[in-house]
């Protein structure tokens, strides 16, 4: 695509002319398109004078972090940390119920882990940020529904605390033309694809208190989910789908014996920007498939019920 090779090679010169030679610029990844692809630009402009930090919070899912560390050194020699910080945010987050205290406790605790980081880097002037042109137009103009029903969205602040300049090289472009620029640049399919997953992660699709067990049962299952619905090709088809753990039990029956377990809902969802949604008319098949595999490998869940509320009046998450 002749446009996006212009806009990549604009974009390296843009950002050399930028960032001066005894600059060093930081970029948090998070494994989803746009941080990649500002990373690889940046990377491309300016090799190893671009430090990436990806912070594990303890809400990714399955093997999450450890997929994105791989396929980013892997198919781009990036400089990259990887920050456990499970038990910090877990440690955090103990006992708390409350979806936007969760979101708070999260923002909160990805600046301080991420600012400490970045400090230890010498001569850190810049911050690259995978900001798109809705965003920019969103935050002078126009606040979405979900923006106001729920703090939303890429942590903010972290520019202002810690006096960094901000180089945004997705400023002007769409989702759409956002992928095509990944693939362009030779981005791995998983990533250019990839669902968009909240900054909260997993932590506000565990209903209610986090725990260990909880947060391990909700990993099996969305990992099952997520299987099915790459097997069946409709990954690409639907705008999300993913488990969401409910804060009750309920009763089944096993052999002879009853039971009284976990119940897991599916949240699959069509959409054009995520204001509004719909669920899918994904094929029943798919769906027994998804039910009986999460009952069957995942212990501690008995039942698993589908979400068919549209956005409005519900919105895509349930926290
Ligand atoms: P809702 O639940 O508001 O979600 O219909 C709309 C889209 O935004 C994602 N989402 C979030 N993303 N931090 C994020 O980075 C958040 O706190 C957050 N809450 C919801 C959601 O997955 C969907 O794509």
């Amino acid at each position: 695509d002749w446009s996006m090779t212009s806009f990549i090679q604009d974009c390296i010169q843009e950002i050399r002319e930028m960032i001066p030679d005894d600059e060093q610029v930081v970029c948090g990844l998070s494994g989803g398109i746009d941080s990649t692809v500002v990373a690889v630009l940046l990377h491309k402009a300016i090799g190893k004078r671009l430090h990436c930090i990806l912070v594990d919070n303890g809400v990714l899912r399955h093997n999450e972090a450890l997929e994105v560390v791989e396929s980013l050194t892997k198919h781009f020699d990036l400089n990259l940390k990887h920050v456990e910080a499970q038990d910090l945010f877990l440690s955090r987050l103990h006992g708390v119920k409350d979806p936007e205290e969760k979101r708070k406790i999260i923002g909160h605790t990805f600046i301080e882990v991420f600012e400490k980081e970045a400090k230890s880097i010498p001569d850190v002037k810049w911050l690259a940020q995978g900001t798109l042109y809705p965003d920019v137009i969103e935050s002078v103009s126009f606040k979405g529904p979900s923006a106001v029903i729920k703090s939303h969205h890429n942590v903010g602040g972290l520019p202002e605390k810690m006096d960094l300049k901000l180089v945004e090289p997705l400023r002007e472009l769409f989702k759409d033309e956002v992928r095509k620029v990944a693939v362009e640049l030779g981005i791995p399919d998983t990533i250019v694809w990839r669902h968009p997953f909240p900054g909260p992660g997993l932590a506000i699709r565990v209903i209610g208190t986090i725990t260990p067990e909880r947060l391990e049962i909700l990993r099996k299952s969305d990992r099952i989910v997520q299987n099915e619905l790459f097997a069946s090709n409709w990954y690409t088809r639907v705008w999300q789908g993913f488990a969401v753990l409910l804060p009750l039990k309920t009763v089944g029956v096993m052999g002879d014996e009853r039971t009284y377990e976990h119940v897991v809902a599916l949240r699959i969802v069509d959409s054009i920007d995520a204001m509004t949604a719909d669920w899918s008319r994904i094929p029943p098949e798919i769906l027994a498939r998804i039910s009986n595999r999460i009952i069957n490998e995942v212990q501690g869940v008995n039942r698993v019920v589908f979400d068919i509320s549209s956005k409005p009046p519900s919105t895509i998450e349930w926290e």
